[in-house]
């Protein structure tokens, strides 16, 4: 699918990776409505690549519908969708607290997995109304795993899970939807330079990536975008996770 021809939503666009992506879209002259918490910096963004902001938190299921609904009406349709709205707590399956709670086990898994599922189920039903290109796509989907999700390090229980369904989901999700002609992939990223890491001092930045193969550094957004873009436009890619990550494999801690 061309870039330009895009009708993309981009959930999290207010920020980092997704933000990015938004950005890249917009330059090859694709349209974007950006979903991210009202808190964000969304409205200011959307403004800035001419595109519109909608006020979304993908743990509310019946406002995401909702407000998909919205965007695709601003964009006349929608034909990408690109997901990064995620997160975790750091908590061990057992620590000297007793067992890992519960509800933030769940929390962790509704935010990543059933926000992410929920987002993409609402994006095909919309997809599948697009008349085909000559490809015969609809649709271009987009979520955001984790290498986590291979190699969760001591504390990741709920994030690994939750990101390792991300990945599982991909491939089946790939195949329910290929007779419609909608193409679904994952990005598993190592860390990457946005939000609370974009400020961590240089001498860290060095142990948490010194395990990469190379670049031993973090991921810069627009490199994530370009991974995006690349997915957008090669029909090929599809059903898989790919791993941007420089060769790194988290280490237990
Ligand atoms: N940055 C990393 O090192 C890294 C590594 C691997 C995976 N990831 C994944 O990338 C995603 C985060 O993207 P980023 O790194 O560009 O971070 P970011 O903080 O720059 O952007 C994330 C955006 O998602 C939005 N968001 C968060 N929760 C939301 C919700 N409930 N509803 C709607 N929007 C919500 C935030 O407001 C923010 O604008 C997560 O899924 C995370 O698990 C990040």
């Amino acid at each position: 699918m061309e870039l330009a021809t895009c009708r993309a939503i981009i959930v999290g666009g207010a920020s980092g990776m997704a933000k990015a992506t938004a950005q890249r879209i917009v330059a090859a002259g694709g349209k974007v409505a950006i979903l991210d918490r009202g808190q964000s910096a969304g409205a200011e963004v959307a403004k800035e690549l001419g595109g519109t902001f909608h006020e979304v938190d993908v743990m509310d299921a019946e406002g995401t519908e909702i407000v998909i609904n919205e965007a695709a009406e601003a964009l006349g349709g929608i034909s990408v969708s690109v997901n990064t709205a995620g997160g975790g707590v750091a908590k061990r399956t057992m620590s000297k607290d007793g067992p890992h709670p519960l509800d933030s086990f769940k929390f962790t898994i509704d935010l990543n997995l059933i926000g992410s599922f929920n987002v993409s189920r609402l994006a095909a039903d919309h997809m599948s109304r697009n008349e085909p290109n000559e490809d015969g796509e609809r649709g271009v989907i987009i979520n955001t795993a984790s290498i986590a999700a291979f190699e969760g390090q001591i504390g990741q229980v709920a994030y690994a899970a939750a990101k390792a369904g991300i990945v599982g989901m991909t491939f089946t999700m790939a195949r329910d939807l290929g007779t419609l002609g909608i193409r679904v992939n994952a990005i598993a990223p190592s860390l990457f330079a946005t939000g609370l890491t974009a400020g961590i001092p240089d001498e860290f930045e060095a142990a948490l990536t010194k395990d990469a193969a190379f670049p031993k550094r973090m991921g810069r957004p627009d490199e994530f975008a370009r991974m995006a873009c690349q997915i957008i436009e090669n029909p090929m890619l599809n059903a898989g996770t790919i791993r941007l990550d420089g060769g790194q494999r988290f280490a237990p801690k």
